[in-house]
């Protein structure tokens, strides 16, 4: 008898029953998710209500956790762990974040195709968030198979990125936005880190097209040059076709692999209320 049972939600997500998270797991379990995550990049547990305590239970099975943007941007938390990312439209206090609110910016730059922490080393592997309260409308997760991606690219494009390294920064999509209030020591807080743009899943052998709106230069490029060939490359790796949009409910969780897909969060009505929590793992 298979340890998990999965159903398939597009080529490379797939929706996981017959395992209870709340709980603690086996290590033939936590192998099996891994093994899972490995085929698919993508796993949907419905109807797992997860606490605090019990959501960083189950993240820590997977590796060291991460704590991403919360390194740049430190200050008051609502959660009981740093480690737990506040994906959420709520102050500290409680409230619904005003429209001029800095997490309102978070909110929306997680709108851009990104890959969790590419702008840092070690950069995220898995990311598992869990939905707490969801707007009535909008607001669901999109996700694109950065394999899939490689595999299907055009050959001038595969010509054009062989042997080619882009470099990721954390403030870049923040600057898009418009968002420059950071100051000197929060700029360099998060130096710059290069990753190729051509990948090999050490655990799959899959090539992957590694890419997302945290980066921001190809080296030995111009700017304006990198900049739209990374711009290009993430449209193809983009495809409506071929995304999978993740329609959320309370107490789903949904789990993804940074290192081979990227995703981006959907437009809601920034005056209801949205609450996820977002435990990661860092690649090791
Ligand atoms: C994230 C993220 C998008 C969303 O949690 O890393 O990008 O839909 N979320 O909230
Ligand atoms: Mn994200």
């Amino acid at each position: 008898m298979s340890i998990l049972t999965l159903h398939p939600l597009a080529p490379f997500a797939a929706e996981v029953s017959g395992i209870d998270l709340t709980q603690p797991l086996a290590a033939d379990q936590v192998k099996a998710i891994e093994r899972a995550m490995d085929e698919h990049a993508v796993l949907v547990f419905r109807k797992q209500p997860l606490t605090q305590d019990q959501q960083i239970t189950f993240a820590k099975y997977f590796g060291p956790l991460d704590l991403g943007f919360r390194r740049v941007r430190g200050g008051p938390h609502r959660l009981d762990y740093a480690e737990l990312a506040d994906i959420s439209n709520v102050k500290v206090d409680g409230q619904i974040a005003e429209r001029e609110h800095a997490k309102i910016v978070g909110n929306i730059a997680n709108q851009l195709w990104h890959s969790d922490s590419s702008f840092q080393k070690p950069r995220a592997k898995y990311s598992m968030l869990s939905a707490v309260t969801v707007p009535q409308h909008g607001g669901q997760t999109e996700y694109a198979d950065l394999r899939l991606a490689y595999d299907t690219l055009p050959p001038d494009l595969q010509q054009r990125v062989q042997g080619r390294v882009a470099v990721h920064y954390a403030l870049h999509s923040r600057f898009m936005l418009g968002d420059t209030h950071y100051t000197e020591e929060q700029r360099q807080m998060i130096e710059p880190v290069t990753w190729p743009l051509v990948q090999t899943d050490p655990r799959t052998g899959r090539h992957i097209l590694f890419v997302g709106v945290h980066a921001a230069e190809v080296e030995g490029m111009t700017l304006a040059e990198g900049r739209m060939l990374l711009m290009d490359l993430l449209e193809h790796a983009t495809q409506r076709e071929r995304v999978y949009r993740h329609e959320w409910q309370v107490g789903d969780l949904v789990m993804w692999d940074n290192t081979s897909t990227v995703h981006r969060g959907r437009h809601y009505d920034f005056s209801e209320r949205r609450e996820m929590r977002r435990a990661t793992t860092e690649e090791v």
